[in-house]
Parts: structure tokens; C-alpha cells; sequence
């Protein structure tokens, strides 16, 4: 830059020394004007050729497809345009830390999965009517995007199966994705996450398994609850239940309002069977839940379609 500096300075010199023309005679005023301005020409030249190695050298690789203005470089013009993680994304990572510190290992679910692992695996009997209950959308090869994350639970049990040798049990969550054909409305979604635990060991029961629901959902909402549980119905435990937990006061909520969180149950041998482990050896009980209707009761959210709607005010409101 010292040197673009020089020559700059030169050039000056050099307009000054123009304006001497007239004090010239005349008859050397052309010799003097051409000298002068073949100096100017090369100087000119050697500034054009430095300010250009300079430009190539501070151009930065911009993303030509991004959209108007998060190429500028203004950022506290537009502050907005920064990104963040979706809430979701956020919360589900509580969930899953929340279980890693209670010792699960952690699976992700597929975003597309086949017909054996969505209803087989899972003690759906072939044209049973609890197979409308998922009435999900597929694709023109026959899979699945799959309706719960319990079409891991095959998956996971064999996956860690060795681990019931080692260390006596199997515990694993499975976070994902999961796809309904569902009439859209403030409450039901088509596409939304669940989180799905699987626990199998030789002696564990129904009263580990609300002990280990009821410690995750206080840990979640970081303060005691009141749970309760009814009779469910899913071929892949038995017996089934959901879980509900008691709105807390400090949500909102009121003496008595209990909420439908998950469902749950002792994992049916069949489901045990075709993981190959013997249901006579040992018992399991799995989980699964929405984390949506997690996030809404914890933020008082009214309508679950703000999540995928990309709406820029909703997701600043997390930042
Ligand atoms: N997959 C069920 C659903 O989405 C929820 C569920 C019920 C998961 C019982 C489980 C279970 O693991 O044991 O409706």
C-alpha cells in the first residue's frame, strides 16, 4: 500500500509540474507536455495494476445462491437474517441429554423405513384394524415414512442386544421424525417428532418404568409432578398405558388437568422374539411420546403448527 501511496504522491507532483506549462517556451512546450504525460500514462498503469492485485486479493467467496442481503457486509443491518436453531431442535436436545444423564444410549429413528419394521416387527397382526391407526403416506415402492419412532424398537433391541450380556440391560432412546396423514388443525400435525425409549433387562417391571417417566418429566419441567396413568391399547405391549402427567400450576394449569403424554407399556414377547431375545429370559418395557405437545405445554403454545410453518416472528421469539 506504501507503494500505491508513492505513486500517488507522483502523479500530484506530476499535475503540478502541468500547471508550470506555460512558464515553459513555447517552442519546448510539446517536447515537455509529451514527456510528461508518458510519465503520467506509466504511473497511471502501475496504480491500475496495484489496486487490482489488491481487489483480487480481498474479494471473499460468496454464496451466489443465498438470497438479497445475507451476502452484505452489514450484519447489525440484519441481524434477523443470522439463523438459529429451530426450538424444536433445542428441546430435543434437553430430552436427549436429560436421558443420557439417566445412562441410555441414544439412536436416531429413519425418515424412511419399510412395511416389516413400521407394523410386522411390531406384533401388528396382518389386516388387524390397529394398523389404520397409523394410516401414514408411501411411497410408489411401497415405503413408509414412518408414524412412530417405535418402528426403531426391532432395530434397537438387536442393535444392542450383546449389551444384556455385558451390562444386563438394554436402554436406548431413539429421537426422529415422524410423518401422519392427519386433517392439520391447531393440534395434530402431519409431520412432527417423537422421542421413543426401549428398556429390557431380566427382572424389570411396570414400577421402574413410571419411575423412570415420572424423573424424566420432572427433570423436564424442573419441578415435581403428579402423574397418572390409564389403559391403553398397542400390539406391542401388553399390558399398555398411557401416561398423563398433571399440568402444573406454574404452566397454567389447573387442580385435576391432567394431560396425555405418551403411551407405554411391558414390550410384548412377540416384539421380544423377533429381536431374538427369549421373553422367558427377560422383559422389557418401551415408551413413546410426542415433543411437540413437550414443547407447547412448557412455552404455553396453542398451536402446533407454528413449528413447520417457518413463521420468522415465531422462531425470533427462541432466539
Ligand atoms: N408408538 C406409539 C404411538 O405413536 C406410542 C407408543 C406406545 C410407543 C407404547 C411405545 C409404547 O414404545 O410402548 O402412538
Amino acid at each position: 500500500m506504501q507503494e500505491l501511496e508513492r505513486l500517488k504522491q507522483e502523479l500530484k507532483n506530476l499535475n503540478a509540474k502541468a500547471a508550470q506549462i506555460r512558464e515553459i517556451a513555447a517552442e519546448k512546450r510539446a517536447e515537455f507536455g509529451r514527456k510528461l504525460n508518458t510519465e503520467k500514462q506509466e504511473i497511471l498503469a502501475q496504480i491500475a495494476a496495484l489496486e487490482k492485485a489488491e481487489l483480487d486479493k480481498e474479494v471473499e467467496p460468496i454464496d451466489v445462491t443465498a438470497w438479497s442481503g445475507v451476502n452484505e457486509p452489514m450484519p447489525e443491518l440484519y441481524p434477523t437474517l443470522q439463523g438459529s436453531k429451530h426450538p424444536l431442535m433445542t428441546e430435543l436436545d434437553r430430552v436427549v441429554e436429560i436421558y443420557q444423564m439417566m445412562g441410555f444410549d441414544v439412536i436416531e429413528s429413519r425418515q424412511l423405513d419399510d412395511e416389516y419394521h413400521m407394523f410386522d416387527s411390531l406384533n401388528f397382526a396382518k389386516d388387524h384394524p390397529a394398523r389404520d391407526g397409523y394410516d401414514t403416506f408411501r411411497t410408489e415402492e411401497g415405503l413408509i415414512p414412518p408414524a412412530h419412532t417405535s418402528t426403531m424398537q426391532n432395530r434397537a433391541l438387536k442393535q444392542f442386544k450383546s449389551k444384556l450380556k455385558e451390562e444386563g440391560q438394554i436402554a436406548v432412546v431413539v429421537p426422529g421424525r415422524v410423518y401422519r396423514n392427519e386433517d392439520v388443525d391447531a393440534t395434530h400435525e402431519h409431520t412432527f417428532y417423537q422421542c421413543e425409549g426401549v428398556y429390557v433387562s431380566r427382572d424389570c417391571n411396570m414400577g421402574q418404568m413410571l419411575g423412570i417417566l415420572r424423573d424424566f418429566f420432572e427433570k423436564y419441567y424442573e419441578q415435581k409432578l403428579n402423574i397418572r396413568t390409564q389403559p391403553g391399547y398397542f400390539p406391542f405391549t401388553e399390558p399398555s398405558l398411557e401416561f398423563m402427567i398433571e399440568k402444573p400450576k406454574s404452566l397454567g394449569g389447573k387442580k385435576g388437568d391432567y394431560l396425555e403424554m405418551l403411551g407405554c407399556g411391558m414390550i410384548h414377547p412377540n416384539v421380544l422374539k423377533m429381536a431374538g431375545i427369549d421373553p422367558e429370559e427377560y422383559h422389557g418395557f418401551a415408551w413413546g411420546g410426542g415433543i411437540d405437545r413437550l414443547v407447547m405445554l412448557r412455552y404455553g403454545l396453542k398451536d402446533v403448527r407454528y413449528f413447520e410453518s417457518g413463521n420468522l416472528n415465531f422462531l425470533r421469539e427462541f432466539k
